[in-house]
């Protein structure tokens, strides 16, 4: 596998930060903890995502992964980098390495203000708080929103690591439904009364507007003020996930929630597809009185964000053409977005259909009917491909015959190879479903090999 950049490291961790044992090995050492008896409750919605149970068997070189988010770092400066750094550090070395504000480095903040301002956010640095990763914010606003039963709505399906937050905060998720334009303001409409009927609070709209993860589509501009205006009168607070915003194909970016609506709208970003996820900087937009909660609830969390990370960050934004750096990134991501579309095109069997993302890392592809992604899965892998299988992405068991596959991280040769060999499973599936019939299927496809995904 001599494409695979970084092959021969540790490989890199998507949207985890461990790799997790199966189900069986899991309950064994759950009994054998002796501490069992002790955990709070709010442990029991704490589940490893199927992605990263996934990561393990996904990350052998043999098989080409379309399973992980992972950016890829390749066209990064490495160099000018690396001397960057060894000067802050000798020329601010005493003040990068000491503890810092829970708020963020002031500097930084001045400079996200500049970054937001790109997708039309005006924002004073005050109402800035850099966080550990924007996965960092989506903790910090449940904690401080969020009491058990409390309902979020969020896309369905929608980014695991926000559902994994809510789930540790012992809130709900109630899924709105997608269509080609992003959210449908009808299904949140319905979502809201149904919600409201059952006696359910309903906290927040959690939405990523843009090249969404997984679903690959992009909230269409004249929905966006309709979202707002009924998110609003429920008294819905909007949480705006928005790393992927200026990855768009031909450079264009979307009007921000944020930007429509400062006062209801939580506004989260990130440096991590921007520039490198592992530096750990996001940051959080909130209304004022919103933000000194989420500093409070920060310091308690970290104390605060690495200071060295910030500064590096901060440093590369000031000391190189980062723009620049940007458009290579969608140039790159564009070539193969374009391989993966081609190679769907060409190989798929009929039935199968998938969304066509015009920037970000992720195609959402839907398979013929009876197809069972996840049973589908140990198959794949066996013929060496692996996807993150659809139900991993709801909270409420859809998801089954669909799966999100990114473009990010292999070369285009790579991709197109997946996607062959993705085609001769499904083929090799569809095949056994006529034979079998879908009972028959689930049969001869589990024992294959431990599902990666049930940890
Ligand atoms: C939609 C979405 N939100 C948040 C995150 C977390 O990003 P970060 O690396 O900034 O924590 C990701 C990472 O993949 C993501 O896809």
């Amino acid at each position: 596998m001599s494409d695979q950049p970084n092959q021969s490291q540790e490989p890199p961790k998507p949207e985890s930060t461990e790799q997790h044992a199966p189900a069986e090995r899991a309950a064994s050492m759950d009994s054998l903890d002796a501490h069992s008896e002790l955990y709070a409750e709010r442990t029991s919605g704490m589940t490893a995502s199927e992605i990263r149970a996934l990561f393990a068997v996904a990350s052998r070189p043999e098989v080409v992964s379309l399973a992980g988010g992972m950016p890829n770092l390749a066209a990064l400066p490495l160099d000018s980098l690396s001397q960057e750094v060894a000067r802050l550090i000798a020329e601010q070395g005493q003040s990068a390495l000491q503890y810092g504000s829970a708020h963020g480095v002031p500097e930084l903040r001045e400079q996200i203000c500049e970054v937001m301002a790109l997708e039309g956010i005006s924002a004073h640095p005050d109402d800035v708080m850099v966080t550990v990763g924007s996965q960092m914010a989506l903790d910090l606003v449940t904690r401080i929103f969020c009491d058990p039963g409390d309902v979020v709505l969020a896309e369905g399906p929608s980014y695991v690591g926000a559902m994994g937050a809510f789930a540790t905060y012992q809130a709900d998720v109630v899924h709105v439904a997608m269509d080609e334009h992003g959210l449908r303001p009808d299904a949140l409409r319905q979502a809201i009364d149904e919600t409201h009927r059952r006696g359910k609070q309903i906290k927040l709209l959690y939405t990523i507007p843009n090249f969404h993860n997984p679903a690959g589509v992009t909230l269409a501009a004249e929905r966006r003020p309709e979202i707002l205006e009924i998110c609003s009168r429920h008294g819905i607070l909007v949480l705006e996930d928005n790393p992927y915003g200026l990855l768009g194909f031909d450079g264009q970016t979307h009007p921000s929630l944020r930007a429509q609506d400062p006062e209801n709208v939580i506004y989260l970003g990130s440096f991590s597809k921007t520039f490198a996820s592992g530096m750990r900087v996001g940051w959080v937009l909130a209304p004022h009185a919103v933000r000194e909660k989420l500093v409070l609830a920060a310091e308690s969390a970290t104390l605060c964000p690495p200071t060295l990370n910030q500064m590096i960050v901060s440093r590369y934004l000031s000391t190189h053409d980062w723009m620049g750096q940007i458009k290579t990134f969608q140039e790159q991501y564009r070539q193969r977005r374009d391989a993966m579309l081609e190679a769907l095109e060409q190989y798929m069997p009929p039935g199968c259909h998938w969304t066509h993302p015009e920037g970000g890392f992720f195609v959402w592809f839907t398979a013929p009917e009876g197809v069972d992604t996840k049973a589908m899965l140990p198959r794949a892998v066996t013929n060496r491909v692996a996807y993150a299988s659809g139900t991993g992405f709801y909270r409420d068991g859809l998801g089954s015959r669909q799966m999100r596959l990114s473009f990010c991280y292999p070369t285009p040769e790579r991709i197109r190879e997946g996607v062959r060999r993705l085609a001769n499973t499904l083929n090799e599936e569809l095949e056994l479903l006529s034979t079998f019939g879908s009972n028959g299927q689930r049969e001869i496809s589990g024992p294959q090999a431990p599902s990666p995904d049930t940890a």
